[in-house]
């Protein structure tokens, strides 16, 4: 079983990827979940990390709440696609699970010095924020933590909250050019991958037909998040982002990619949060991330559905 924190933002694509996990038990050992401000302020984050751990039957999952602002700049959120709350789309209660009281960022530093070293996996469905402090409060994690998986970036694609950058590297540049240069093994899931990854209707159907509270609920937090590609570019559903963190872990298979170095813009006004990747290795830079390309995508829904299933 594979030692895992979660530093999440949620936001509807994050709850589906905190669903994949906890539908996981064999493959996945979750240790925390550390919400970090994101789509929503942090105070909402982390509510909105309670309400999927109660849908999940997962009340004593340890919730810790890290960073409420990105390391130098202003903090940018995205309610225009999550919604107020950043999980719209479903009716749920107030979470009554409590959140523990170390900082998400201690967690890290914590858990990752105590635990075997390579032995922990970060996974990363937000800005990183959290990791960056973690790395400045105690740099030996860097050579202790087994592989960063994270969702954020685009090159071929480009940018989605500008033509150059996408959204969990552009909320807090300083934080990824930290974590990309310390020299934690980081496997990304950029927009390249994600944008293969459509809530087609005849892919959700088939998550409703699952017929349980978690499934249904899934489904309206979906439809919400989806309306947004929808309306804006015309498309058959929303590309379901983080979840391709955790599928990662569970069937590495579906995911190819090319180990190539990765530089993160923070200079310019114009491409500030840019993941430049050296696909074609022309800079002569060392390889500092596995930056993954293609994805099976019937076989990644065939693995969400079967789990969700098991909720
Ligand atoms: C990323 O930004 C957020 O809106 C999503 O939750 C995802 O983590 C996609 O750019
Ligand atoms: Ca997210």
């Amino acid at each position: 079983r594979r030692k895992i924190i979660i530093d999440t933002d949620p936001g509807q694509d994050d709850a589906a990827a905190l669903m994949l996990a906890f539908a996981s038990p064999d493959e996945l050992d979750v240790l925390g979940l550390c919400a970090v401000a994101g789509n929503v302020p942090l105070s909402l984050t982390s509510r909105n990390v309670r309400i999927v751990c109660e849908l999940c039957g997962q009340s004593d999952m340890p919730v810790f709440e890290g960073a409420m602002h990105p390391i130098l700049r202003k903090q940018v959120t995205a309610e225009h696609v999550h919604g107020r709350t950043g999980l719209d789309g479903a009716e749920l209660p107030e979470p009554t699970m409590a959140v523990r009281s170390q900082h998400a960022v201690d967690f890290i530093v914590e858990t990752v010095m105590r635990e075997p070293a390579g032995s922990v996996t970060l996974c990363t469905l937000g800005p990183l924020t959290n990791v960056a402090l973690a790395l400045q409060m105690e740099p030996a994690i860097a050579g202790r933590v087994r592989e960063l998986v994270m969702m954020g970036g685009g090159f071929f694609e480009g940018g989605n909250i500008t033509p150059a950058a996408e959204f969990n590297i552009y909320v807090d540049p300083e934080a990824a050019a930290a974590v990309f240069a310390s020299g934690i093994p980081i496997v990304m899931m950029p927009l390249d991958v994600t944008h293969q990854l459509l809530t087609r209707k005849d892919r959700v159907a088939r998550i409703a037909a699952l017929g349980t509270r978690p499934a249904q609920v899934l489904v309206g937090w979906l439809a919400f998040f989806e309306r947004f590609d929808e309306e804006k570019y015309g498309s058959d559903g929303g590309p379901l982002h983080d979840p391709t963190v955790i599928a990662y872990l569970l069937k590495p298979e579906l995911f190819s990619g090319r180990h190539c170095n990765v530089e993160i813009e923070t200079q310019s006004e114009l491409t500030v949060g840019m993941t430049v990747v050296d696909w074609w290795r022309v800079s002569g830079r060392k390889p500092n991330a596995m930056v993954m390309r293609h994805v099976d995508a019937d076989g990644f829904f065939d693995l969400l559905t079967e789990r969700v299933g098991r909720l």
